[in-house]
C-alpha cells in the first residue's frame, strides 16, 4: 500500500529533486502539491510545480497558497542559490496547466476531510499554508496523519543566520504555529540534512534516468552546487528536502529523539528552533508546551542517497 502526501513546497532546485522522487516512487501516492513562497516568489513556485509533474508526464493537482509571511516583512528571495526562476536561470519549457481553483490551505483541509487519518504533510518550505489550514479548520489536526517538516537546526546552527534555518526563518510566526500544534509531528532538520550530499557523478547518473526531467534537474543541480563549492567548499549539494522524503520511507535510517520545540518569533534569533527534550526535568512550563514531537538528530546519511538514487535510476 503506497503512502498517500501532500507535499508542501517552494521549489528551488532540492524540492525539484524531492518532487522528482516522489513521482517516481511507487510507494508514496501524490495527493497533490501545495505550493508557497520561499525559495522563489509563490507564481513561480506554483509554476515550478506544474512544469515538474509534465515533464514528467503525470497528471497531479496543484494548489497555490501562501504568498508571504504572516507576520514579517519578507526577505528578498534567495535568487543567487536556487536562480530567479528557482531552477537554475536556466530556459524553461511552457507550462500548459493550471493551478486547482482551491488555495494550498483549503486543499489540505478538503483532501483530508474526503481521506481523515491517511494523508501525511510533508512540508518542505516556509510553513505558511500548514498555518493557515489550523487557522481556518483546528481539526485538521486530528485528520492529518503525521506532518514531517523539513526545517530548523537544533545543534548545527542556522544556514540564514547563526541560529536560523531557511524555511523557519522565511515565516517564523508560522512555524511556532505549526510545530507546537499538538500533532504527531517529525522535523527533519540541518542536523541531518547537512550529512546527505548527492555529488556530481551520482546527479549525472540520476538526470540520465529522467526522461524529460533529466536536462532540467541537472542544469538546476549544477547551478545549486556552485552555490555549494562557494560557500562551503563542497563537491555536491544537500539533497534537504529529499532527506524528508527519506525518512518517511525509512526511518529506520534515523535517529530521533521526543521532545517539545519552540520557535523565536522576535529579535535577532527569529527563526531559531530550540528543542527541550522529554526526559529534561525544568521548573519552567513553558518548556513543555505545544505537544510531544520527534526531532531526527542523526542519519546515515551515505544510505539516504544510496535510496534516493535508487528510486530515481530505478
Ligand atoms: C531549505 O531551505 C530551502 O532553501 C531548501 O529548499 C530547503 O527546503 C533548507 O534550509
Ligand atoms: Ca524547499
Amino acid at each position: 500500500m503506497s503512502i498517500p502526501i501532500i507535499f508542501d513546497t517552494d521549489p528551488g532546485v532540492d524540492d525539484a529533486q524531492a518532487i522528482a522522487i516522489i513521482m517516481a516512487d511507487p510507494d508514496i501516492e501524490v495527493v497533490g502539491l501545495t505550493t508557497t513562497f520561499g525559495n522563489v516568489h509563490v507564481e513561480t513556485a506554483t509554476r515550478n510545480a506544474l512544469l515538474l509533474t509534465e515533464l514528467a508526464g503525470q497528471t497531479i493537482p496543484v494548489a497555490q497558497g501562501a504568498a508571504a509571511p504572516l507576520v514579517k516583512k519578507p526577505f528578498p528571495v534567495p535568487d543567487w542559490i536556487h536562480g530567479a526562476d528557482g531552477l537554475g536561470n536556466q530556459q524553461l519549457p511552457s507550462v500548459t496547466g493550471h493551478a486547482v481553483d482551491t488555495t494550498a490551505a483549503e486543499f489540505i483541509i478538503e483532501e483530508t476531510r474526503k481521506r481523515p487519518g491517511e494523508i501525511t504533510l510533508v512540508a518542505v518550505g516556509p510553513l505558511g499554508n500548514l498555518a493557515t489550514a489550523l487557522q481556518l479548520d483546528p481539526s485538521v489536526k486530528d485528520r492529518v496523519k503525521r506532518v514531517v517538516v523539513m526545517g530548523g537546526s537544533i545543534a548545527k546552527g542556522g544556514n540564514v543566520t547563526p541560529v536560523a534555518e531557511a524555511n523557519i526563518f522565511s515565516d517564523p510566526h508560522a512555524a511556532a504555529r505549526v510545530l507546537t500544534a499538538g500533532w504527531s509531528l517529525t522535523m527533519v532538520g540541518l542536523d541531518v540534512t547537512l550529512n546527505t550530499v548527492i555529488e556530481p557523478e551520482r546527479m549525472q547518473r540520476i538526470a540520465a534516468k529522467q526522461g524529460e526531467l533529466g536536462p532540467v534537474l541537472q542544469r538546476s543541480y549544477d547551478f545549486y552546487a556552485e552555490f555549494y563549492r562557494n560557500a562551503i567548499q563542497l563537491d555536491g549539494c544537500c539533497p534537504h528536502d529529499s532527506v524528508a522524503v527519506t525518512w518517511l520511507r525509512h526511518p529506520e535510517l534515523f535517529t530521533t529523539q521526543r521532545g517539545y520545540l519552540s520557535v523565536v518569533t522576535e529579535g535577532p534569533a527569529e527563526g531559531q528552533t530550540i528543542f527541550a527534550a522529554e526526559d529534561r526535568e525544568t521548573p519552567d512550563q513553558r518548556w513543555q508546551q505545544g505537544g510531544l514531537v520527534d526531532v531526527c538528530v542523526d542519519v546515515d546519511g551515505r544510505a539516504a542517497v544510496d535510496w534516493m538514487e535508487s528510486v530515481l535510476v530505478r
